[in-house]
């Protein structure tokens, strides 16, 4: 049941610190700050790739993992969104590994793309929610996210226990191939032990988000602006709105706004910016200073002291708890998650069933 929610999507953004506690508890053993994911029928240590492989939501989860894989365990990383990867003649790696990632397990095509890897001699894991589907009959090993059912159509809460899983799963590789120092892995995964406790902070934002929504709503076409681990969060952000709101909109990496984007600028054209303070901040306010230029109209997401010098009318702003920035993707899918979600709401669409869409899309 929705609970005291209205909609099966707002319970499940808000169940997010829990879900996301419970599955980092399933590979975190927190009496020693160390990573456990109990034994794996192979040797980390000894794959050359990974290969990546996901639709929609789920693929912005990998593409997050990518940046974790190379910067953390240091592992080259191939990514791809799964219609393409089945249709397209890869090159893999002898004894690489091909993650899938999905929410429901029945994807069609990524679980064809999971066939077409296991043909290429790869080794098949997948990170799903759902027991026993298909894709988790088919792989070798299977990382479980621990979110429990998920209703809304507009995934969530699968995501962040997707990224859950997918950072202990860098933090593991990373630990075979001696690529982290015990002291490292420990800050890491004290990171990852804070991120539920921050994320329900962002919750309690909710009037923030309610008032920036109203001015969403009335938008046209919206962008999102991210770099580095918060990137993929854009992508996911415009995704999110474009499901349920209906608005158009465009994730961008921040520092591609010049190659074409910022043409479409101006008064009418809400830019949703992600910039954390962390050693990228600088880059993305300076792409930010190139709208706010051209007179486009500014929604600032960042910690206390991102915000520093843009607390006045000239844009608006929503204050996140500082976060080290491995953590950031978790926490700032809330703002996203919440800003699509009250732009539907003043829009007054069917939040829960979108038009067009089905939970699970089990046809090519
Ligand atoms: O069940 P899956 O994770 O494989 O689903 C993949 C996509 O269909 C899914 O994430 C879709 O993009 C959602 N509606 C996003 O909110």
């Amino acid at each position: 049941s929705k609970g005291n929610y209205n909609h099966f999507m707002l319970k499940e953004i808000h169940e997010q610190p829990i879900v996301v506690a419970q599955t980092l508890g399933k590979y975190i053993d927190y009496s020693k700050r160390s990573i456990d994911l109990g034994d794996l029928p192979i040797d980390l240590s000894q794959i050359p790739r990974v290969t990546l492989i996901a639709c929609g939501t789920s693929y912005y989860a990998a593409m997050v993992a990518k940046y974790w894989f190379e910067k953390i365990a240091k592992v080259p990383v191939d990514l791809d969104i799964a219609s393409e990867f089945r249709y397209r003649d890869a090159v893999m790696a002898e004894g690489g590994l091909t993650l899938l990632i999905s929410q429901s397990g029945e994807t069609a095509d990524t679980l064809a793309a999971l066939r077409h890897a296991k043909e290429k001699g790869q080794i098949i894991a997948t990170i799903i929610n759902v027991d026993g589907s298909s894709m988790a009959r088919e792989s070798e090993m299977v990382f479980h996210t621990y979110a429990g059912p998920e209703i809304g159509v507009a995934s969530t809460k699968a995501f962040t226990c997707q990224l859950s899983v997918l950072a202990c799963l860098v933090l593991a590789t990373a630990k075979a191939k001696q690529s982290l120092s015990q002291e490292d892995e420990q800050q890491y995964v004290k990171a990852l032990e804070e991120a539920p406790s921050l994320m329900s902070m962002a919750l309690t934002k909710e009037d923030q988000f309610k008032t920036v929504a109203r001015d969403l709503a009335k938008a046209r076409d919206i962008l999102f602006l991210g770099r580095g681990v918060d990137y993929p969060i854009a992508l996911e952000g415009a995704l999110k709105l474009k499901e349920i709101s209906y608005i158009h909109a465009e994730g961008y990496a921040a520092g591609e706004m010049k190659h074409g984007p910022i043409a479409l600028i101006d008064e009418n054209v809400p830019v949703i910016v992600l910039a954390p303070s962390s050693e990228i901040y600088e880059k993305t306010i300076s792409n930010m200073q190139e709208v706010l230029a051209r007179g486009g109209k500014i929604v600032l997401i960042s910690d206390d002291a991102g915000l520093q010098g843009y607390r006045d009318d000239s844009l608006a702003t929503i204050e996140l708890p500082k976060a080290k920035s491995f953590i950031s993707p978790l926490l700032y899918s809330i703002p996203i998650q919440l800003l699509a979600y009250y732009t539907a709401i003043a829009k007054g669409t069917d939040v829960d069933q979108p038009r067009n869409l089905a939970k699970s899309v089990t046809v090519e």
